[in-house]
């Protein structure tokens, strides 16, 4: 009999579910791999830039996207949070209002073009001490950021030493900590030993999601052949930063790491000259994160290392969310599995890891 981890549905907490008629494929591969919940990321087009009221031209409603998700079949999820990407036009007002109906929990922070859709970010420094942010302070709102800085190009985008997302770590993370001591942040889809070290010795209000291609994987797997299904943002790095993630999320009893996939799919991958950025990870996450774990060390079968797996990805993210862990539970059986090409009306979408040709060890059951 092969093994059977049962677990508690688990839920995804940074995940894109996109736009149009491939949003139902989107959402049926999350519920198909046990998860009871997403947080929907905000950067569609136009962007989720307002949290009520009708969509205009330039913006769509967090009540009016949650609809379409809800009617795509997130209905069937017992949460759904769709963060408010920030944009020039986000008010105090907003946040105010949005805490008190409750329909805002969370506030997306993108770097400028730093990634896709991200056009309408403002950089950083802008916020950092301003009313908005106060607002999300003083009403509970969480700010997910998306940790890189923006405007670099050539070396000090990607050095050795020194990469945007270490640089955004170092120069920007301490000063929103010390302007707003009380402010809930997710450091999203963190890659580098920088990040995982501030998480790690942040206060308890700080914590990170962790996608499975950053915990698999290093920039020499993406450039080997440019296997392009694994290109994402941030980019995978080194052996050092993935063995620092890989620690921090088998370090039995943490609290602070949990899973946020950034699945993230694209119909049209390859472009003319280059490549969106984004691994697709609808139904075979948990069977990543179970085999990356492994990798980091941890035995699933042991009592330590199935608490240390279930921690990170079925219950610390809603313990930061303040809700509760999923009641129902799925199973993940040790035995071989495919992932198949997804073949929409738009174009085919590749999951991870038939990109990278990788041998599945665990079958949700
Ligand atoms: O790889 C990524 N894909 N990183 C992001 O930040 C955005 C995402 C997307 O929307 O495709
Ligand atoms: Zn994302």
């Amino acid at each position: 009999m092969a093994t059977t981890l049962t677990l508690p549905k688990w839920y995804d907490l940074h995940t894109h579910f996109r736009q149009g008629a491939n949003v139902r494929h989107y959402i049926a591969d999350h519920l198909a791999m046990g998860c009871a919940g997403a947080l929907a990321m905000p950067n569609t087009q136009p962007p989720v830039a307002l949290v009520t009221g009708p969509d205009t031209a330039s913006a769509w409603s967090i009540e009016s996207y949650r609809d379409i998700l809800l009617q795509a079949g997130a209905d069937t999820f017992d949460q759904l949070i769709v963060p408010l990407y920030l944009t020039r036009d986000t008010t105090p007002r907003m946040i105010e209002q949005g805490a008190s109906s409750g329909l805002l929990r969370a506030c997306k922070y993108y770097p400028p073009h730093g990634t896709t859709n991200s056009e309408h970010g403002v950089p950083m420094d802008e916020w950092i001490g301003g009313d908005v942010f106060k607002a999300m302070e003083a009403h509970g709102i969480v700010l997910c950021i998306h940790g890189e800085q923006h405007a670099l190009s050539g070396s000090n985008y990607f050095d050795e030493n020194q990469t945007a997302e270490s640089t955004f770590y170092t120069r920007s993370l301490p000063r929103i900590l010390d302007a707003h001591p009380d402010l809930k942040i997710v450091c999203e889809h963190i890659t580098t030993k920088t990040a995982a070290d501030f998480v790690s010795s942040a206060p308890d209000h700080v914590g990170a999601t962790i996608t499975p291609q950053h915990l698999l994987y290093t920039v020499g797997h993406l450039i080997q052949g440019l296997k392009y299904h694994l290109y994402c943002l941030p980019v995978v790095k080194f052996e050092k930063d993935r063995d620092a993630l890989r620690s921090a999320v088998s370090n039995a009893g943490q609290s602070k790491f949990f899973a946020g996939t950034d699945s993230a799919p694209h119909t049209n991958k390859a472009t003319e000259c280059g490549c969106a950025a984004g691994c697709y990870t609808g139904g075979c996450a948990p069977q990543l994160y179970a085999m990356a774990l492994e990798e980091a060390g941890l035995d699933l079968e042991s009592e330590t290392g199935r608490k240390a797996f279930e921690s990170f990805l079925c219950t610390n993210g809603p313990a930061f969310y303040g809700f509760p862990t999923s009641a129902e539970s799925f199973a993940l059986m040790r035995e071989p599995s495919t992932t198949a090409v997804l073949k929409t009306e738009e174009g085919p979408v590749t999951p991870l890891p038939s990109g990278m040709g990788l041998e599945m060890h665990w079958a949700i059951a």
